[in-house]
């Protein structure tokens, strides 16, 4: 067992999460599930944001158990998200997350020609996004008829990067590393607070590049601190700093961690905004944990040595908790690994539930506590 990985737990927390996982692929198939309720998984279309966590989670277990039925599934579920890549208008930034854990993942595992095109191709959708006088990605497409929201720019896009970045690595043209980098120079410049807390929303004006407004999104209000947002600002700059050496990302991050790590309640699993209100901040959402875990697992990694613990302590201390207070390995027919995830608390929309994201870093996470790569965001 390596350094890491100095305590029996992480073992028997991959089997039982690889064991439910198996019987999970019979079950949801090649499909793309996102929230559990009533235990069972509940599917959306290929289109939805989420379409890239299960078979990302399948392919992070194949590539150690080398069960060739997960790796089935999981490429089923890319060759669906075609109808998706090749026919959909709506598209929006979260092609990032669909094709790095689909076709990235396949790409790297297997070599396969037509996974390495698919991603290129979602990598050049995503550039086509970049609003250059703002410097940033626009994040989503109009909700509603009439709805003009192209000055929108959001904190998960940290993570979407890494399909650019990806981009330049293999085709050796720096265009879509140059986009990456200015969008995330904007993250650096307008969603990080002092304190290390994140704005989830940052709305531009499209033409001029100037900053309108900040807005809440699916934390508690526009100055509170969204748990989910914060890991996605650790994670997404860690990779930011691993893909260029820059250093102001890795100090961001660090920036965004020690404000995470340090307002965790007792059990080391965040509550949904730590800035909620005392009567809904203990709401949990595991998912912000897990993700949180893995970014910073792979910060331990980049940092100074005599830092490396710092992160590396707070990773192990999320993820124990994870495992023994909040799994359901004594649950078999509950689908999600993980209980109390919360998705949308400002629209009630999936609330105190299994999340696939959530079950995705999870077990990412644990594969970076065993040593089991790739990871498919590097
Ligand atoms: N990317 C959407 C979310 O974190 O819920």
């Amino acid at each position: 067992m390596n350094q890491l990985a100095n305590t029996a737990w992480v073992e028997e927390a991959w089997k039982k999460a690889l064991e439910k996982t198996v019987v999970n692929s019979e079950r949801i198939g090649a499909e793309f599930p996102h929230a559990s309720q009533g235990g069972k998984y509940v599917l959306e279309g290929a289109n939805w944001w989420t379409a890239g966590f299960w078979p990302g989670m399948l392919w992070q277990f194949y590539a150690e158990s080398g069960e060739e039925g997960l790796k089935n599934v999981a490429e089923r579920c890319e060759e669906r998200l075609d109808e998706v890549l090749d026919g959909y208008l709506r598209l929006d930034h979260d092609l990032g997350f669909m094709w790095t854990l689909t076709s990235v993942a396949n790409y790297k595992l297997t070599g396969r020609e037509a996974s390495r095109t698919r991603a290129l191709k979602a990598a050049n959708y995503l550039s086509a996004r970049f609003n250059l006088k703002g410097g940033y990605i626009r994040a989503w497409n109009p909700w509603r008829e009439g709805e003009n929201n192209s000055g929108v720019a959001i904190i998960d896009c940290c993570m979407n990067t890494s399909l650019l970045y990806w981009a330049s690595a293999e085709t050796g043209d720096p265009r879509y590393r140059h986009i990456a980098d200015a969008h995330m120079d904007t993250v650096l410049a307008h969603f990080i607070r002092p304190d290390g807390s994140v704005y989830h929303i940052v709305n531009f004006d499209p033409d001029t590049g100037e900053v309108k407004e900040k807005l809440g999104g699916q934390g508690y209000a526009p100055e509170s601190a969204w748990s989910r947002g914060a890991a996605w600002a650790i994670y997404g700059l860690t990779l930011a700093f691993h893909h260029t050496g820059k250093r102001e990302y890795l100090h961001a991050a660090q920036r965004v961690a020690h404000f995470f790590l340090t307002r965790l309640p007792e059990d080391h699993v965040p509550n949904w905004d730590f800035r909620a209100p005392d009567e809904i901040r203990d709401i949990r959402d595991t998912s912000a944990g897990s993700c949180a875990a893995s970014g910073l697992l792979l910060m331990a990694q980049l940092v100074e040595a005599s830092e490396s613990h710092v992160y590396r302590d707070g990773a192990l201390k999320i993820m124990e908790s994870l495992y023994r207070n909040y799994g359901t390995w004594d649950q078999p027919d509950e689908q999600g690994l993980l209980l109390h995830g919360t998705s949308n608390y400002p629209e009630n929309r999936n609330i105190d539930v299994p999340l696939i994201y959530g079950d995705f870093f999870y077990v990412e996470a644990l594969a970076r506590l065993k040593e089991a790569g790739p990871f498919y965001w590097e």
